[in-house]
């Protein structure tokens, strides 16, 4: 029998729904609606979803923001490519950049104090993961996500990509520390 001709029953969808499948409609209907309710429900008690704030912005912009805030409170450089690490004042705005293939700059920033984190790219998509705590995010071209953030743990912290962003993709990584009020850290 081909699909050229028409079914010999030509009504074929009609037909009373079985026990069984009733059953698993019902099944799989529930189940949808569980996994919708716990989106809003996990966000609000999971302890795991933040709340965060995007906003338009041109990424030429967003490196000048960045590279306003290396220029003014640039504490030292580290490696051998001389990256700056940034010791904003507690409470400010600060600002990281992702761009083919680093993490830029190094931040520090104290325990206990509460930041603004903005977080763009200057180029394409890359993922923002923050280990050993298991933070993850989306970093895009053209939108700030600005994320409250307090450290409650001092030590060194590593920015893992985890968004393919290429052939250098998995050299991508950086550096982020926390230190105790008034002091600073070195590598
Ligand atoms: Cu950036 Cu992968």
């Amino acid at each position: 029998m081909s699909t050229l001709l028409p079914p010999a029953e030509r009504i074929w969808w009609k037909q009373p729904v079985d026990r069984v499948e009733g059953v698993w409609i019902v099944i799989a209907l529930v189940w949808c609606l569980i996994m919708f309710f716990m989106m809003p429900y996990w966000h609000v008690f999971g302890e795991q979803n933040y709340s965060g704030e995007a906003y338009r912005v041109k990424p030429e912009w967003y490196v000048g923001k960045v590279e306003e805030m290396v220029g003014k409170y640039t504490v030292r450089y580290e490696t051998d490519r001389e990256i700056p690490v940034v010791k904003p004042p507690a409470g400010s705005d600060v600002y990281l950049l992702a761009r083919l293939w680093s993490w830029y700059p190094v931040l520090e920033l104290e325990k206990g104090q509460t930041y603004r984190l903005h977080i763009s790219s200057a180029d394409w998509q890359h993922g923002l993961s923050l280990q050993p705590i298991n933070i993850n995010a989306q970093v895009l071209p053209g939108y700030d996500m600005v994320l409250t953030v307090t450290p409650t743990i001092a030590g060194q912290y590593a920015l893992v990509c985890n968004e393919y962003c290429g052939i250098m993709h998995h050299t991508m990584l950086g550096r982020l520390y926390v230190v105790e009020s008034g002091t600073s850290g070195s590598n």
